[in-house]
Formats: structure tokens, C-alpha cells, sequence
């Protein structure tokens, strides 16, 4: 079984996904965590070393998807915290915009959701990742609500305002959708889903639906 949801930033995809993972017994995979991780990297290597290190980086999720950790070489980070900072979100959207990283990036989620029943959320997972899933869904909500959720997401933990996360949100928006490689956009084949008035559970029990449709 493979579920694909995209969606733009702010629209719930991380929370719901885990939560649709545990109840219908699938794999959790957080492909914007790579991006991140990537994005990380970015800052303490070149390109040439950093499309070296992709290629061989082992990404080991752990505690149904909320954790990571990269294995390169012989070497263990734990990436969970470092990769929500703001140094990293601020240049996310460029790193993830670099067609030969999308690429290596593309080719390892495949790999995992061979093996795997998996929800996979992102950005291209129902349009490039997976455009065969069983289950396609873009998940989206009105960018006040979105920028509303966000804050109070990260409420006391960074010093922005609502004003500057729903600019922040915008901004990205804006790159996710009209980056030439792999752009956020919503497949015909794909549910769409709009989540301003939805509660949580609304929302989980909506997809869960789907799931057990397909499965039968
Ligand atoms: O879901 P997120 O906000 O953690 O994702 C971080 C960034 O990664 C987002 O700005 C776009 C990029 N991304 C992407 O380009 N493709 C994906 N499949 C997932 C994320």
C-alpha cells in the first residue's frame, strides 16, 4: 500500500501523515526531513562534496518518523532538532530547487517505499515520487489558517511574530510552486483536501476512509 500526500507549508501533512501511519500500519516517511538534512549539509560542504555525501548518506528514521539521524560513513548525527532551525529553513527552498539533489533524493524514497506499506508526504511524492500510489492526496488549508497553525506550533520557541511566519510561509509557498524542477501542484488523479475548517480527526478519519476503500 503507498499513500502520497503533498501540500504546501503550514497544511498539517506531518501531523496528520503520523497519525494516519500508526492507524492504518504503514511507514511514516517525512521526505521534507531529507530536503532539510540536505540543506543542512549544504552549509558545511561544497556541491561537489555534498552531492558526494547524498549519494551515501543513510537516512535512519526512528520513533514512527518524528526522529532523525544520518549515518555517514561510520559516523551517527542525530539531525532532529538542527534541521527545524531557522538558518536551515531559510534556505531549504533554494537547496531543494537543485534538479541533481532532487534527483539523488527521488531515487532513495523510491527505494524505500519498494519494501515498505508507506505514507510518504512532500511536495512531488503524487506527482514524480509516486505518481502509481494507491492512495493520492493534496492536503492544503487557507494560508491564515496555515501561518495560524505554525505559530502556534512554534510558539515560544523562536521570537517570531504571526506577521512574519504568514510572510515566511508565503515566501515559500511561492518557491515550492513555481520552481521549474518538480513544482508543488496538485495532480488531477489526486484527492484534494482542504483542511481551514477540519478538525484533526476529521482529517485523519477522511483519509483513513480512503485507505480502507482501496484496500477493500
Ligand atoms: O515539508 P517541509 O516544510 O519540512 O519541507 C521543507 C522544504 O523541502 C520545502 O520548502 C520544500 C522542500 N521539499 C521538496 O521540495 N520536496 C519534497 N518532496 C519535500 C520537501
Amino acid at each position: 500500500m503507498q499513500v502520497a500526500v503533498d501540500g504546501p507549508a503550514g497544511s498539517g501533512k506531518s501531523t496528520v501523515c503520523k497519525k494516519v501511519a500508526i492507524s492504518n500500519d504503514l511507514m511514516y516517511l517525512d521526505t521534507g526531513a531529507m530536503y532539510r538534512s540536505v540543506a543542512y549539509l549544504s552549509l558545511k560542504f561544497d556541491r561537489d562534496k555534498l552531492l558526494d555525501i547524498i549519494e551515501k548518506v543513510e537516512f535512519i528514521f526512528s520513533d514512527n518518523g518524528s526522529k532523525l539521524s544520518l549515518k555517514i560513513d561510520s559516523m551517527i548525527e542525530d539531525v532532529t532538532d538542527i534541521i527545524r532551525s531557522n538558518e536551515v529553513t531559510s534556505i531549504v527552498s533554494d537547496v531543494s530547487s537543485d534538479e541533481l539533489i532532487r534527483k539523488i533524493l527521488t531515487n532513495k524514497q523510491q527505494v524505500i517505499a519498494l519494501s515498505n506499506d508507506i505514507i510518504m508526504e512532500g511536495r512531488d511524492i503524487t506527482t514524480v515520487v509516486l505518481p502509481n500510489a494507491d492512495v493520492k492526496i493534496f492536503l492544503t488549508a487557507s494560508v491564515e489558517e496555515r501561518a495560524k497553525r505554525r505559530y502556534e506550533e512554534v510558539n515560544g520557541l523562536t521570537d517570531k511574530s504571526y506577521d512574519e511566519i504568514l510572510a515566511d510561509i508565503i515566501k515559500r509557498d511561492d518557491l515550492d510552486s513555481n520552481r521549474g524542477v518538480a513544482p508543488l501542484i496538485k495532480s488531477d488523479d489526486s484527492y484534494a483536501l482542504d483542511t481551514t475548517t477540519l478538525t484533526l480527526d476529521e482529517v485523519i478519519c477522511e483519509i483513513g476512509k480512503l485507505i480502507v476503500e482501496k484496500r477493500g
